[in-house]
Order: structure tokens, then sequence, then C-alpha cells
């Protein structure tokens, strides 16, 4: 039997998957999904047989957001006092790269989940949306600011204050998503999109990722100085020596850190 309740988890080569198996609940994120998904998350990630990681849902469903039952009792004292979606921190920390592959719905926390990984690929049935504002709250996984962040203050703002669904198109369009595939293709492309990623070496991977959720989270002048020091601090492993001798001898590199 798995070890956890709400998900389903594998390997395929180097690349873990995560699926989200709720299918009754379209997915919804509830506290046993957030705990699932950061613990096997983290389990991956200490893993260094695993270069890359896919999170997933169903055909209908990447996730339909928060679980709405479980939230609607909720205090505003209790959410503080319980830090109700604080691990979801961690799920963000993951320092291999996380690869959101999403089709049907992924509204609300499903949006959020999507864009707390590295990469986003879309099916053409993706669905994506903030409809928080029609339950009379906002969205609480971040979204007001990575969906700024990711698409522009204008933008963001519209998608927020209206909960207006787009499609896997309009979302390409407008950045926030990082390529949009046949539905019938999604799982696969997402395997082959992490085994490419999969096949570099690890130190540059977490720098990598690392200097991206900088970007992401600061402003130019600290991101620049972040990816100064990340830059340079490769030149002290040996897969950076390797990678750039196999450039000079024209030959595929052997990175040992894989
Ligand atoms: N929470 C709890 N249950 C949910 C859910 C959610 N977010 N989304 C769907 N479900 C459940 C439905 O209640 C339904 O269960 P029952 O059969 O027991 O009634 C089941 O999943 C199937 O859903 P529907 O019958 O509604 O399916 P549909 O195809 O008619 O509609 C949908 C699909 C448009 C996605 C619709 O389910 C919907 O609007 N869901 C809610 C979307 C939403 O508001 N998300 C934001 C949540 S708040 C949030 O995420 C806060 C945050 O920022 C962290």
């Amino acid at each position: 039997m798995s070890e956890y309740e709400t998900i389903l988890t594998s390997t395929q080569g180097r690349v873990g998957w995560i699926t989200l198996n709720r299918p009754e609940a379209l997915n919804a994120l509830n506290t046993q999904v957030m705990r699932d998904v950061v613990d096997a998350a983290e389990a991956f990630d200490a893993d260094q047989g695993i270069g890359a990681i896919v999170v997933t849902g169903s055909e209908r469903a990447f996730a339909a957001g928060a679980d709405i039952k479980e939230m609607e009792a909720l205090t505003g004292t209790q959410m503080l006092l319980e830090g109700h979606f604080a691990p979801w921190s961690r799920f963000a920390g993951v320092r291999t790269p996380v690869i959101a592959a999403v089709a049907g719905y992924a509204l609300g926390g499903g949006c959020e989940l999507a864009m707390m990984c590295d990469v986003i690929l879309a099916a053409d049935t993706a669905k994506f949306g903030q409809p928080e504002i029609n339950l009379g709250v906002i969205p609480g996984m971040g979204g007001t600011q990575r969906l700024t962040r990711a698409i522009g203050s204008y933008k963001a703002a519209e998608l927020i204050l209206t909960g207006r669904q787009i499609g896997a198109e309009e979302a390409d369009r407008i950045g926030l998503v990082s390529r949009v595939v046949a539905a019938a293709e999604l799982l696969d492309e997402a395997q082959r999109t992490a085994e490419t990623i999969a096949s570099k070496s690890l130190p540059s991977l977490y720098a990598a990722t690392a200097a991206l959720d900088v970007a992401r989270e600061s402003t130019l002048a600290e991101g620049l100085r972040f990816e100064q020091h990340a830059f340079a601090a490769l030149f002290d492993t040996d897969d950076q020596k390797e990678g750039m001798a196999a450039f000079r001898e024209k030959r595929a590199a052997a990175f040992r850190h894989r």
C-alpha cells in the first residue's frame, strides 16, 4: 500500500512523479493532500537519484482549488494559529526542478500550486483561474503575488477581481505557462522534458532553481547579486570542469552528479 492517502507516486528513470488522486473532489487541496504532496516532493528532493519532479492531476482536473468544504467553517484565528497553508512554502522551496503537467481545471489553489512549480506544461484542455472572489475571499496560496509577477499587474488584477477562467491558449499568450501541448501528449511530453532536465548536473540545477526563485521574489539588484555568487560557486564543481572540457573536446558531457 502506498504511504500516501491522496496522491500516487512513482519514478521513471531519474524522474519522480506525484499524481494528485482525489477524483471525487476534482483534486481539491485539503490538508491531507498538502501533507502528502509536500512530503513526497521533499522525499524526491532528498534523493540524488532524482533530477526532476512532475506534479500532475487527472484529465479533468489538475486541482480545482483549496478544499472549500474543509475551509468553510474555519475562523481567521484558527487559520493564523495553525498556519493553514504554511507547509506549501516547503513545496515551493524544493531544490529539484518541478514541472506542473496541467490538464483540465487549475483553479484557485490549483493555479497557485502550478505557479509554485518551475515549469508549467499545459494540455490544450487546461483552464486556469483564481475564482476566490466568487467565494467572498481572495487567493491564499500565493496567487496575488505569483500571478502578478508571472503575467503583470493589470492582467493579474483582471483575473483576480473578476474570477474569470482562461484557456490554455490565453494562458500561453500572457506568459502563465511554459508551453501548450495536445492533451494526449501531456504526460509523455512532461516525462521527456523532465528527462532532459534530469540529465544535467545536479549542482547546476539546484543553483538554477534557487536563482529563478530569487528572480521571482526579489528586486533586480538582489537577483543579479545572487546570480553572480551562484554562477561563481559552480566553477568549484567538477561538473563545470567536465561540461566545459566536453564542449572544447566536441563530445557529450559525462556529469558526475546526475
Ligand atoms: N473544494 C471542495 N470540493 C470541490 C472543489 C473544491 N475547491 N471543487 C470541486 N469540488 C467537488 C464538488 O463539490 C463536487 O463534489 P460533489 O460531487 O460531492 O458535490 C465534485 O468536486 C465535482 O465538482 P462539480 O460537480 O462542481 O463539477 P463541475 O464539472 O460541475 O464543475 C468546477 C467543475 C467549475 C471546477 C467546480 O467544481 C468549481 O467551481 N469548483 C470550485 C473552484 C473554486 O472556487 N476554487 C477555489 C477554491 S478557494 C482557494 O483555492 C483558496 C486559495 O487560494 C488557497
